[in-house]
């Protein structure tokens, strides 16, 4: 099946990498593999690729489309979080740069048959990785009521949390939900359509984002891989992300900015006694968002925000060695 992805802001995440010929670099989220063979392009004959995405069919698409580089790329099949280990079994303690496309693929949301969409019937899985055990099936019908909508409201922000987790569990009595067809439908009936109407997304939008990182245990994997990826970083290289809401930009945002700050003291306190040092520059002080014609042309890359911060050398740093 032919696996299609248009990446997001391809010329931008290419001028905040600025990719060395011969460097070394981590595409952690390969998807279609376009942004991974911008970077090919850029860093061969003497670069190397390490390409990571949890999705078993972006790997062996990325096998396709990086072919003409093969002796000089390293794919694995697991989650970013694991960047360290994949790095250590590389021999490679330091690396160029490291670019993170957070979200889904167009492969995923419209033709994995995994339940990403609304706009289809298809089972309730939304795994990215299937070798994974909770499903999105399981979460709706296992889950008790308050914890629904705790999970609704926290990551899909849905104002009609409550009343859409206690129509599942009244639901769910009956017939267990195994189908984003039955869900929806229950969605329709319980937001009121007065709401519906005036949301300028469909009323399901929320809920599915919500199952979708709460299965993938999106957030807590951001958090936990940006406190482990700068370590990785060799001094001038750069780490880019391109986030896709509101939920995954702020953790961006305020990594980049707590890591790009010298004292860490509480505020109030009249001295430093942290004598600490920034980590990174920030090179991109606001997200980039991608232009109207790219909005018009790729409507998936319409939310986008791009950041992107330099890792700073430190006394004693080898100038240049990895
Ligand atoms: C938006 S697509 C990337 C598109 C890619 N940059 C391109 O140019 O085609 C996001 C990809 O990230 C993968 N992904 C999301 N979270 C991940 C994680 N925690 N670990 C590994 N891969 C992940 C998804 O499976 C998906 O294939």
């Amino acid at each position: 099946m032919a696996y299609r992805h248009v990446s997001a802001m391809p010329n931008e995440v290419m001028t905040c990498l600025a990719c060395k010929p011969g460097g070394i670099y981590v595409d952690c989220t390969l998807g279609g593999a376009g942004h991974a063979s911008a970077i090919c392009e850029r860093i061969m004959p003497d670069g190397t690729l390490i390409g990571i995405d949890q999705d078993a069919d972006a790997i062996a698409n990325a096998r396709n489309v990086l072919a003409p580089f093969a002796d000089h790329i390293h794919l694995f099949h697991g989650n970013f979080i694991h960047l360290p280990d994949y790095l250590d079994q590389l021999h490679l303690p330091t690396v160029d740069g490291i670019l993170l496309d957070l979200g889904l693929s167009q492969h995923q949301l419209e033709t994995s048959g995994r339940g990403f969409t609304f706009q289809k019937d298809e089972p309730l899985d939304m795994r990215m990785d299937v070798r994974t055990r909770t499903r999105a099936e399981d979460l709706i019908n296992q889950l008790p009521e308050d914890q629904l909508a705790t999970t609704f409201w926290r990551y899909g922000e849905e104002r009609w949390s409550k009343r859409i987790a206690k129509a599942v569990a009244t639901a769910r009595r009956n017939t267990p939900i195994r189908t984003t067809g039955q869900l929806v439908q229950l969605i329709r009936e319980t937001v009121p359509r007065k709401s519906a109407a005036k949301q300028k997304i469909h009323p399901a939008t929320r809920v599915f984002m919500a199952l979708r990182i709460a299965v993938n245990e999106e957030l807590s994997r951001l958090a936990e891989f940006l406190n482990v990826a700068v370590e990785r970083l060799h001094p001038n290289g750069r780490i880019c992300v391109l986030a896709f809401h509101s939920l995954e930009d702020r953790i961006v945002k305020q990594h980049f900015k707590q890591l790009s700050q010298r004292c860490t003291c509480p505020p109030g306190i009249p001295e430093c006694r942290c004598e600490g040092r920034a980590t990174l520059r920030r090179v991109t002080k606001k997200a980039l968002r991608p232009s109207t014609e790219e909005a018009d042309r790729n409507p998936m890359a319409r939310s986008t925000r791009l950041r992107c911060a330099e890792k700073l050398a430190q006394e004693g740093d080898a100038n240049g060695s990895r």
